[in-house]
């Protein structure tokens, strides 16, 4: 039904629905009771936080940023440039970051410097997937999923060439499919 690029499933989507519960009830832990803006980073982690945010048993709110890395391909090229600020000021607020993956860090290490000169009261951030491995720069995150290998994956927000973010499950693709952009 999915075609033929996707070679198996990685993460089920009832292992994640299972990871949720246990991320939602850390978040809570650390950050529930007190107003809460939850910012997404577009587009990957739209499904991650809409699902996490209706796991949350208190009020938040949610902004998003967009973001584009120059000459990006299947690889990121460390480049970062926001094409969608926040709606919100930021300042004196109680602020978790969700993305959907990191893999260098370059992204996220960039967010946070963007965000943190906004002097927030709080930052935390929240991934879905974790790719140590791939790590270039060091990065804050407070909350993570699933540490991952060095795989192509897409699915639940992921893309491949846009394609695949409605997939339910976390699924790697077959390598032939995407080499020829990486080499
Ligand atoms: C992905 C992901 C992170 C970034 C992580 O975004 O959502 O923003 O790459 O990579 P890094 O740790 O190497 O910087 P992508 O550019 O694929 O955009 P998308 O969220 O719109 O799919």
């Amino acid at each position: 039904m999915w075609g033929k690029e996707i070679e198996r499933v990685l993460i089920s989507r009832e292992e994640i629905a299972a990871r949720l519960e246990d991320l939602a009830a850390d978040i809570a832990g650390d950050m529930g009771g007190s107003e809460l803006l939850v910012i997404g980073v577009l587009k990957g982690a739209v499904v991650f936080l809409a699902d996490l945010i209706r796991k949350l048993t208190f009020p938040v709110e949610i902004d998003f940023l967009a973001v584009s890395s120059y000459g990006k391909s299947s690889v990121s090229s460390g480049v970062v440039r926001i094409t969608k600020d926040l709606d919100y000021d930021i300042t004196g607020k109680k602020i978790l970051l969700v993305e959907d993956i990191v893999d260098t860090g370059l992204t996220l290490s960039y967010l946070l410097g963007h965000l943190q000169a906004r002097q927030p009261e709080l930052l935390k951030v929240c991934v879905l997937l974790d790719k140590p491995e791939r790590r270039q720069v060091p990065v804050q995150v407070d909350y993570a999923g699933f540490a991952i290998p060095d795989e192509f994956v897409v699915g639940y927000g992921l893309d491949y060439a846009g394609r695949y973010r409605n997939l339910p499950d976390i699924c790697v693709l077959k390598r032939e499919v995407y080499q020829s952009s990486r080499s």
